[in-house]
């Protein structure tokens, strides 16, 4: 897939403002304010990236020049975080609309990175939602997911809960994906990176859409998509003293409760399973005739 080549390209501009903001106090689940400018960068010309009058959305708009992008300015080890996203309507083939959190990319350092990927389509045609787990620059771990509502209709609520037993990707706080840590140091579960957050919106009309044979057609350009409703309860890394290095923060997402879903989620968690998982890495044996170790767990 294509599209990793182009996640994680706005770092340069967030290491200078962690440099800058490096000696600040730590900060766990400090409460985060809805003000776009206060979390976040943009990399984009600004006519690609716009507010509502009242700042509470944003748009980002791809055409055929340029898409666009924003990342949170802190990075966070382990935590909540949620947003409401509105998918580009009408006909989105080809469009890649992408919610992730990811690492540095610094001298050496191979990314870890947690994907959302919102794969548009031709008018009428269900969007696809595609998610993935990177570790230390590896990746290939997609599971793609038909979603029970049409994106393009209305906000809803995507988010990843982060801690060290286990990653679950949500939607509309149903848990769609869970992926799980063993315990042991390995070689599949992001953990020792702290990550930002980002958002983009790009063409992928080499892969996204029935494998690349759909191709964005520019005559319905530009194509937006809407966000609104930031949250994060996260822990805040700050160095040069790194936070969220203790397993002993007093904060929900690193709780026992945390550790695993309960009943409600786990039901959610199998309809789902049942009904809307649309491919499964773990169960592509031509792809992987050994699977990787973490879906024995
Ligand atoms: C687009 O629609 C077609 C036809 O319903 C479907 O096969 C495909 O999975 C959809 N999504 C993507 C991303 O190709």
């Amino acid at each position: 897939m294509r599209l990793w080549h182009s996640s994680c390209r706005l770092l340069i501009l967030c290491i200078a403002v962690y440099i800058a903001s490096s000696f600040s106090s730590l900060a766990a689940a400090a409460p985060i304010s809805s003000s776009f400018e206060d979390n976040f960068d943009t990399e984009c010309a600004k006519s690609h990236f716009k507010t509502s009058s009242d700042g509470q959305e944003w748009y980002l708009y791809l055409d055929k020049e340029q898409g666009c992008g924003f990342q949170t300015k802190q990075r966070y080890r382990f935590g909540w975080f949620s947003m409401k996203l509105k998918m580009v309507g009408g006909d989105s083939a080809g469009v890649v609309t992408a919610y992730y959190m990811c690492s540095d990319l610094g001298a050496g350092k191979e990314r870890d990175e947690l994907d959302f990927e919102f794969l548009g389509n031709r008018t009428g045609q269900p969007y696809i939602l595609q998610t993935n787990v990177y570790k230390s620059g590896v990746g290939g771990r997609e599971m793609r997911h038909s979603l029970w509502f049409d994106p393009t209709a209305d906000f809803h609520t995507y988010s990843l809960l982060w801690n060290d037993h286990h990653i679950v990707f949500f939607v509309d706080r149903v848990p769609i994906r869970v992926y799980k840590n063993n315990g042991r140091p390995n070689g599949f579960f992001p953990s020792e990176k702290p990550m930002y957050m980002f958002s983009s919106i790009w063409n992928a009309d080499d892969w996204a859409t029935r494998g690349g044979l759909e191709k964005t057609d520019w005559k319905n350009a530009p194509f937006m998509s809407a966000y609104k409703d930031f949250n994060v309860e996260a822990c805040q890394w700050e160095e040069p003293f790194p936070a969220c290095v203790s397993t002993t923060t007093e904060n929900w997402w690193d709780q026992y409760d945390a550790w695993s879903l309960d009943g409600s989620q786990q039901e959610d968690f199998g309809w789902v399973g049942r009904n809307l998982v649309v491919y499964d890495y773990c169960k592509d044996y031509e792809r992987y005739p050994k699977l990787p170790e973490e879906c024995s767990l």
